[in-house]
């Protein structure tokens, strides 16, 4: 197959999934855990031309989404796309089970089986109803899942449900995804979203969380990415973030004594993620977002530039 590298070539991938979809599920129903990542958009957005109301979508929020995600799935999906949409706000399920839990494997494993779990809830919801699950598995998933790594996708529910699998983007890699996701209309936010780990904040929110530390940490991120798409930063860095530890400073604010948290950036560029290199942030680009970050978010006296590589560093500070 060539490789999807312009609209036109993309359109004629769109046209022929269309009809191989249709063919495949006839009048049934489908079901998609749908995240807001690139891949899981971009099927979402892909069958529902293909069969609309039949498609039944998903979104969990474990609560640690950046700000903003959830309702701009909800946005682009159920207003904008008419998406047959069930929303799960599962906040309060996830953070309650990570209260106290400060190991990073065993916070990823806690929010990873709570997904799966969850997402079965609500698949056997819907399973007299329902014949097939899509996933948003691409060409690198299916090499890695034959070599070292197993790969997760929303694989690992329960073996009582029995779902034919839709795969429509399988033999894509990442680039075409966003290429197909382009010409189906998808935002260019959602097309060209930066890399963004499953456990999401959790992995940022270092050690045990805690709801206001979680909150400082959602804010700063926030301010962080606003600058990056201001300065035109966005456009060019591979991965860029907020990391907030478990530990406090002493500060100043107001004429008073302020303890907060540091709120760390991190900007790396990278190819596949196995090393890295540090993003040179012009100064005052940094100058603004401290002294936003600073200002505007209630917890946070500092602000850090993390400048190291990986290695010794990995991208993620868990
Ligand atoms: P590290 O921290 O290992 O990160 O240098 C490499 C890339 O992987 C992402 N990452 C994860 N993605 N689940 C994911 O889906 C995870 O548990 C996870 N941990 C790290 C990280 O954001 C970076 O892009």
């Amino acid at each position: 197959m060539a490789r999807i590298t312009t609209a036109e070539l993309a359109n004629a991938f769109i046209d022929e999934q269309v009809a191989l979809v249709r063919e495949q599920v006839g009048d049934k129903k489908v079901l998609l855990a749908l995240s807001g990542g690139v891949d899981s958009s971009v099927v979402a957005a892909l069958l529902i031309k293909a069969i609309g109301k039949q498609l039944v979508c998903v979104h969990v929020n474990h609560g640690l989404m950046r700000k903003g995600e959830s309702e701009n799935v909800i946005e682009v999906f159920k207003n904008r796309l008419d998406a047959n949409l069930i929303y799960v706000d599962a906040t309060d399920r996830f953070l309650d089970k990570l209260v106290d839990v400060s190991d990073p494997e065993t916070k990823r494993k806690i929010i990873g089986n709570e997904f799966v779990y969850l997402f079965a809830e609500e698949a056997r919801k819907l399973a007299d109803d329902v014949d097939f699950l899509a996933q948003g598995t691409i060409y690198p998933d299916i090499i890695e899942s034959k070599g070292v790594k197993a790969h997760h996708n929303v694989g690992g529910l329960p073996e009582d449900l029995h779902f034919g699998l839709v795969e429509p983007i399988k033999l894509l890699y990442k680039d075409e995804v966003r290429v197909v996701g382009r010409a189906l209309g998808l935002p260019a936010e959602m097309v060209d979203r930066q890399p963004f780990p499953g456990p999401g904040l959790g992995v940022r929110c270092l050690g045990a969380i805690t709801r206001d530390r979680l909150h400082a940490l959602r804010e700063a991120d926030a301010i962080l990415r606003e600058e990056f798409d201001k300065s035109g930063l966005a456009s060019h860095v591979w991965q860029y973030f907020i990391a907030v530890p478990d530990m406090k400073s002493v500060g100043v604010r107001d004429g008073k004594r302020y303890e907060g948290w540091p709120a760390i950036i991190r900007a790396v560029n990278t190819t596949d993620a196995m090393t890295a290199t540090i993003e040179e942030i012009p100064y005052s680009v940094l100058n603004t977002i401290t002294a936003r970050i600073t200002a505007e978010v209630e917890g946070i006296n500092r602000v850090l530039y993390d400048l190291t590589p990986k290695p010794v560093g990995t991208i993620e500070w868990e």
